[in-house]
């Protein structure tokens, strides 16, 4: 089945969800355009993670990966950006401190602009029309014209990316994620919730530590006080831009695709002989795999042995997505077979895809509860098989929206109208999600 690799072998093999490019040529001719252009990450920074991501595997640090289920470009905003940015950076304070792991953080961030959707159509007022398969592909609005797919778009994704990835570096580079500066990552409807209160006093104790590093002369100006390392990562599904942003790189001379640090593959696009297995396979970032109710182990194990033949700690992540409903009869008898087999995995845990559901108001939300309960199950049934319950990825947002019901709000289904702004999944905000944060740092103790 090896046969050679190269950043276009994929186009031999099946790929699922892919847009219906009206022009093909105009794709090919942007995906030219798009090879041209500078990569948005250096293949040394994707090293990096992978040895953050080896630790993981053995439960010497933990993996935060959030953000929107699906970016907008009309959110490509400083303001947007920088509320992400505090809600992941406040939980991984909270999961290190408290938890007492170092926290890896990545953003569903800088390039999630592609989604799978379950047809390549949808009824809107009578009218059929494409189905919206994100920014990079055409537009939320529902008339055939917007919605007709358009390879320009993903030229426009790229640039709205490095936008996104240029501040998210100036953020976390240039003192806004200072540790002596965690107070300020408290987001002001948060602050008076009993969590932001917790947070306050948490971010007091960090604040008296450094007040006391320095007091006894020791020096704070250091990265590790005055810096944040940060990674981003989305769903590697348009395998047209994957390929335009994979690069040799030149001190190793080995293929990475510079899109992302992480790239992950979807739960409908990961087919032992599909063309995403066939691109991934080739590019050396870590891989995050999605892993939901419909799985067939066998099938999982070959791919694991073609994405990781060697068997490198690092390299990839199994996110497994059941539900709360269905994690325990599911997620044993996974982790143990994988477990038997010997690989070197990373464990995260997605509680929000399997847990979805429309609510009466005919709002497609997620319940605070449900999700906790599904971390929860993750952690037991780990622990119970001596396998590591390495990290989480969610659906975040910074912006105070009504999409989850539950929390400490106690959002109900008729208050889902008040602020539901997504495009796509329903997105915890950021008291929910700091809330959580708090739940996993009291099961990682
Ligand atoms: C997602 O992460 O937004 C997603 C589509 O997940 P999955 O592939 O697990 O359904
Ligand atoms: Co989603």
């Amino acid at each position: 089945m090896s046969t050679e690799w190269s950043k276009t072998s994929w186009r031999n093999f099946p790929a699922l969800q892919q847009p219906n490019w009206p022009d093909k040529a105009e794709h090919e001719q942007v995906v030219a355009e798009i090879a041209e252009l500078p990569p948005l990450v250096f293949a040394g920074e994707i090293r990096d993670l992978k040895k953050q991501l080896a630790l993981a595997a053995e439960g010497n640090a933990f993996v935060l990966q959030g953000g929107d289920c699906a970016e907008e470009f009309a959110m490509c905003k400083a303001p947007v950006i920088r509320e992400m940015l505090k809600v992941i950076l406040q939980m991984a304070v909270v999961i290190s401190y408290a938890g007492g792991k170092p926290v890896v953080k990545l953003g569903r961030m800088a390039g999630q602009y592609a989604k799978p959707r379950s047809a390549d159509t949808e009824m809107v007022g009578g009218v059929e029309l494409p189905s919206y398969r994100g920014d990079m592909v055409n537009a939320i609005d529902p008339t055939p014209e917007r919605r007709r797919p358009d390879p320009r778009r993903m030229l426009e994704g790229y640039f709205r990316a490095c936008a996104t990835m240029n501040i998210v570096r100036a953020f976390t580079r240039g003192g806004f994620a200072a540790l002596d500066r965690v107070h300020a990552w408290n987001n002001a409807f948060v602050a008076n919730s009993p969590q932001g209160q917790n947070y306050e006093k948490l971010a007091k104790n960090i604040d008296q530590a450094i007040n006391f590093m320095k007091l006894i002369g020791i020096d704070t100006e250091i990265p590790q006080i005055k810096q944040a390392s940060f990674y981003t990562s989305h769903e590697a599904l348009l395998l047209g831009y994957e390929e335009a942003l994979t690069r040799r790189d030149s001190t190793t001379g080995d293929w990475y695709d510079c899109s992302a640090h992480m790239l992950w593959i979807g739960d409908r696009t990961r087919q032992l002989d599909g063309a995403h297995i066939e691109f991934l396979r080739g590019v050396l970032n870590p891989i995050g795999m999605k892993v939901g109710p419909k799985h067939d182990l066998d099938e999982v194990k070959r791919i694991i042995r073609r994405l990781n033949p060697d068997n490198e700690p690092g390299r990839l992540t199994l996110i497994t997505r059941f539900g709360a409903k269905k994690i325990e009869e599911h997620l044993p008898q996974l982790a143990r077979e994988m477990k038997r087999e010997g690989f070197n995995l990373v464990w995260s845990c997605d509680p929000m895809h399997g847990n979805t559901y429309t609510a009466a108001s005919g709002y497609k939300t997620r319940n605070f509860d449900e999700i906790l309960q599904e971390i929860r199950a993750f952690f037991q049934i780990h622990w119970n098989e001596g396998t590591v319950p390495g990290g989480v990825h969610f659906e975040l947002t910074g912006e105070n929206v009504t999409e989850c019901t539950g929390g400490g709000r106690e959002i109900l289904d008729e208050h889902l109208i008040n602020n539901y702004m997504t495009n796509c999944d329903p997105r915890l905000n950021a008291e929910q999600s700091l809330d959580l944060a708090f739940q996993i740092a009291e099961m990682l103790r």
